[in-house]
């Protein structure tokens, strides 16, 4: 239950050599592999809610994507390694055909994990052969799509995980030893971001996805962001002064889902001795104060934000305010899998944590920017079709591989959603 994952750390670049994109491909396949090694393939085909998929379903699922999109169109001596899986590993892409429902993703006991294992090796091995070829623009374009599309899951195999492990009352962990040591509080300071005019969205080399486009101009007000993100203890303060029984704090929709769904802490918390406990990826632990709060929803966010009189930003104003911001962040390569303590903002002005440790959630629906048109055939269907009832999350967590985040990078989870490492960064009016 101990080995450390083996971690790629360079992004897939789609302008990249084809031998190096090949290199690239080898080593993010693997990384998949990696995170699943210690498991056990019992742990590994378990889904403990509809949201959460199998460790098992993830490294299959990705595997799909590259023989349905590369594979199956641009190899003719291709052959599948099982026509069944065309069905059983669509996730929800309508243009392919038919799928097997998202929430009995856990009743496959076949295939095997080893058989998964051995699909792998025969997509890998024909994507490899694809790759020693010379390729069009648009196939390289697919198969760097493909790579980021791995990276997702690499995160959503960790928050899946987590969720269908926390249901053991053993309360296991997926590594053992504790890598955090104790911490100086820090304070939490607003700084000033000047509004006007501003340009948000992906433009240039390099890969983003469709949604983080086209680049467009949006008028700010003058506002103040917080330096870093809000903490567990700032959590256990708003718990302490009646948080969640206060409805005036709270969304209508945010009321309703304290009262039917018992809300009382985020996410894996639980009192054990009085003290406030959470479970995490090493195991059951003692909520730290000084590092920053996840597992909160939209709807918690929103509460907290109000109880301390202040708000969310939107997603322009994240993406405004990060323009100044350190990329190097706690990601999933830190193998703490759990945000980390808060650092210092520095140099003075400058918004500290804002990508790696947790998501932070916007004020923004995730919507369509100006311009936006998905891709043509079933890849259109990965982000246009969702752009209903989520809200965006910016910076990328403790789960998001470093390579994979972008300060154009939009995530987005319907509000109610807590399982991802999703965390709170205040802003507020300039006054
Ligand atoms: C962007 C994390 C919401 O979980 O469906 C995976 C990522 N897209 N496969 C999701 C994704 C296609 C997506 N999220
Ligand atoms: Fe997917």
């Amino acid at each position: 239950m101990d080995r450390s994952p083996r971690i790629a750390t360079a992004a897939p670049q789609p302008s990249a050599s084809p031998s190096a994109l090949a290199r690239r491909f080898e080593e993010v396949r693997l990384t998949s592999r990696a995170l699943a090694s210690p498991l056990s393939p019992e742990d590994c085909a378990i889904q403990s809610m509809p949201d959460a998929s199998p460790t098992k379903w993830h490294l299959a699922h990705t595997t799909w994507f590259f023989e349905t999109f590369l594979l199956a169109p641009n190899q003719p001596s291709y052959k599948a390694f099982d026509p069944a899986f065309k069905v059983l590993f669509n996730s929800y892409y309508n243009g392919v055909g038919d799928k097997h429902p998202r929430s009995e993703r856990g009743l496959l006991s076949r295939p095997a994990l080893s058989e998964v294992l051995a699909y792998r090796d025969h997509v890998d091995a024909a994507m490899q052969a694809l790759l020693a070829e010379p390729l069009a623009p648009e196939v390289l374009a697919l198969i760097t799509l493909g790579l980021h599309h791995e990276q997702q899951h690499q995160e959503l195999i960790l928050t899946d995980l987590k969720h269908m492990l926390s249901r053991n009352p053993l309360r296991p962990a997926y590594q053992k030893q504790w890598p955090l040591t104790a911490v100086e509080p820090r304070k939490r300071s607003w700084i000033r971001i000047a509004g006007g005019v501003k340009e948000i969205g992906f433009e240039g080399d390099g890969f983003s996805f469709d949604n983080e486009g086209p680049r467009h101009r949006v008028f700010i007000e003058d506002f103040d962001i917080a330096s870093n993100p809000v903490t567990h203890g700032d959590f256990i303060d708003f718990i302490e002064d009646g948080g969640y029984q206060r409805p005036e704090l709270w969304l209508s929709m945010g009321w309703d889902a304290v009262n039917t769904r018992g809300w009382e802490a985020p996410m894996y918390w639980e009192k054990r001795d009085g003290q406030w406990h959470t479970f995490t990826l090493r195991g059951l632990a003692p909520v730290e104060r000084n590092t920053p709060v996840c597992h909160v929803s939209f709807l918690e966010a929103e509460a907290f934000a109000r109880w301390a009189g202040a708000r969310l930003p939107t997603e322009a104003e994240w993406e405004i305010a990060s323009a100044t911001a350190p990329r190097d962040g706690n990601f999933l390569e830190s193998g703490a899998y759990h945000p980390l303590a808060l650092r210092d903002a520095t140099p003075a002005g400058v918004p500290a944590q804002m990508f790696g440790d947790v998501w932070e959630w916007t004020r923004s629906d995730y919507g369509p920017y100006p311009g936006f048109e998905p891709a043509a055939g079933a890849v259109g269907e990965y982000n246009g079709k969702f752009m209903c009832g989520q809200y965006v999350l910016r910076g990328g967590s403790c789960a998001t591989p470093s390579s994979h985040i972008r300060d154009t990078y939009r995530n987005f989870f319907p509000p109610d959603a807590r399982w991802q490492f999703s965390g709170v960064r205040l802003a507020r009016d300039a006054r």
